[in-house]
């Protein structure tokens, strides 16, 4: 098992480039499904679960490679509808391809989608919106057979704005027969980026950006190149980053518009921000204040995402402070951690209630999610002394080096590889 080696440092420091998103890029690999051709996909981040991806396309039968301008998608071989069992529990985004199998192969097999257990993480609504759109689905033994003759499109209100099941929408509607309407959509950002990619190919997508999607369905689509926009919960973490350590940093091309949220939470610990075009400096001089209550919500609330990073942020804060999870039942995994690391933490129900401490003491500490891993790292170089943090390849889904990305920040943050 690879770990992470982290010395506790003093503030952060330095510059530093955010890579494309991953929930971003997830999605446009699935509606690559729908394309017949080579996409060329920039910015593309270099993570395990883009390895994922494409490791799913090419059991598929497509083909995937990387080349100087990103990672190209050629779908024109696709043959194969059944997905391979290893592959789909092993990532929650597996569950987006369904849509576009069914749109192109009329059918699809696969099992039930794997992922970071934040929580339950039903498909129920995936399964709903299809069913409205026509498909058929026979579900034993959490084994999934899709088919659909012929997807129609139709009016669907979602009865919450799933991120996932907006997606699926989309790309189930794109080349459905008809007009499709689908209410109360997720609004986050990967959303809107996935319909400008399909807009991009030829789809007609109206509404981006609004919780009202309105589809017209097309015959076909084209293939396109597309740039991934720089990946906003990644920006983030090392926002906090640079607040739990005191530190002063630069991103060089921060989603802005995307991160208001988060940014009203860090100027409330006291950060100061300055900006120019897309370059953030992040300045926190002093101890960061705790804040009363942050509540998840769905886009343009605080996300879900950060809230791991956020905690261990409060947990070195000046006072008391909540957070309430509202997106996902059990994404407060880390408190256990921090509270053997010196935090103060208690849990009841939704919330979460924190009085921050000055110090943190170093431990081996275990990652049991993406997100909740690189809360980890951040803990062990806000803590005194040498921390481990094993399970490291949770990191891994969605950051592309941290250890990389830590170190240029000054932080001295190393990965060892175990044989
Ligand atoms: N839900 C249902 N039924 C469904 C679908 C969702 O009950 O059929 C519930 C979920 O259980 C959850 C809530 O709805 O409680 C929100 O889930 P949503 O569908 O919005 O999330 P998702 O599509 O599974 C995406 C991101 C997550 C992010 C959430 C919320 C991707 C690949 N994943 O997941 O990202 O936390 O939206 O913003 O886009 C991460 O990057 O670490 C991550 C977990």
């Amino acid at each position: 098992m690879d770990i992470i080696h982290v010395q506790g440092s003093g503030p952060l420091r330095g510059e530093i480039q955010i890579q494309g998103s991953k929930n971003a890029v997830l999605p446009i690999l699935a509606a690559a499904v729908l394309i017949e051709g080579t996409c060329c996909l920039k910015n593309c981040p270099h993570i395990s679960d883009v390895n994922c991806m494409c490791r799913l396309l090419e059991s598929m039968g497509c083909s995937t490679y990387w080349d100087e301008d990103g990672l190209k998608v050629d779908t024109s071989t696709l043959k194969e509808s059944r997905l391979p069992k290893e592959l789909v529990t092993s990532m929650r985004s597996s569950i987006i391809l369904l849509g576009p199998l069914l749109a192109r192969c009329k059918e699809a097999s696969l099992d039930y989608p794997g992922g970071c257990v934040i929580g339950d993480r039903p498909i129920d609504m995936h399964l709903h919106l299809l069913k409205e759109m026509g498909a058929v689905f026979t579900i034993q033994n959490e084994h999934i057979a899709g088919l659909a003759e012929q997807l129609t499109g139709t009016t669907i209100r979602l009865p919450f704005p799933s991120v996932g099941t907006t997606e699926n929408g989309i790309l189930a509607s794109v080349m459905a027969k008809g007009r499709t309407t689908l209410l109360n959509c997720a609004l986050e950002p990967e959303v809107q980026q996935l319909c400008h990619f399909l807009n991009a190919a030829g789809a007609k997508i109206e509404g981006v950006g609004t919780d009202c999607l309105r589809i017209e369905g097309v015959e076909k689509l084209y293939p396109v190149t597309y740039m991934i926009e720089a990946d906003r919960i990644v920006a983030g973490t090392y926002i906090f980053s640079a607040v739990a350590t005191m530190g002063r940093i630069g991103i060089l091309n921060t989603p802005v518009k995307e991160l208001d949220s988060v940014l009203e939470v860090v100027k409330q610990m006291g950060c100061r921000l300055s900006l120019e075009g897309k370059h953030l400096e992040v300045w926190q001089k002093e101890r960061p204040k705790a804040v009363s209550l942050v509540q998840t919500q769905v886009y343009p609330g605080f996300p879900t995402d950060l809230q791991s990073v956020l905690m261990t942020t409060l947990a070195v804060s000046d006072g008391e402070s909540q957070i309430e999870e509202n997106i996902f039942s059990n994404r407060f995994k880390i408190a256990g951690e921090l509270v053997r690391m010196g935090a103060e933490i208690r849990i009841e129900g939704r919330r979460a209630r924190i009085k921050g401490k000055e110090k943190l003491y170093a431990m081996s500490l275990l990652a049991e999610d993406l997100r909740g891993g690189a809360a980890l790292v951040l803990a062990g170089i806000c803590a005194q002394g040498n921390s481990l943090i094993g399970n490291c390849h949770y990191i891994e889904r969605g950051y592309e080096d941290i250890c990389r990305d830590y170190r240029f920040l000054g932080a001295a943050v190393e990965k060892i590889v175990r044989s």
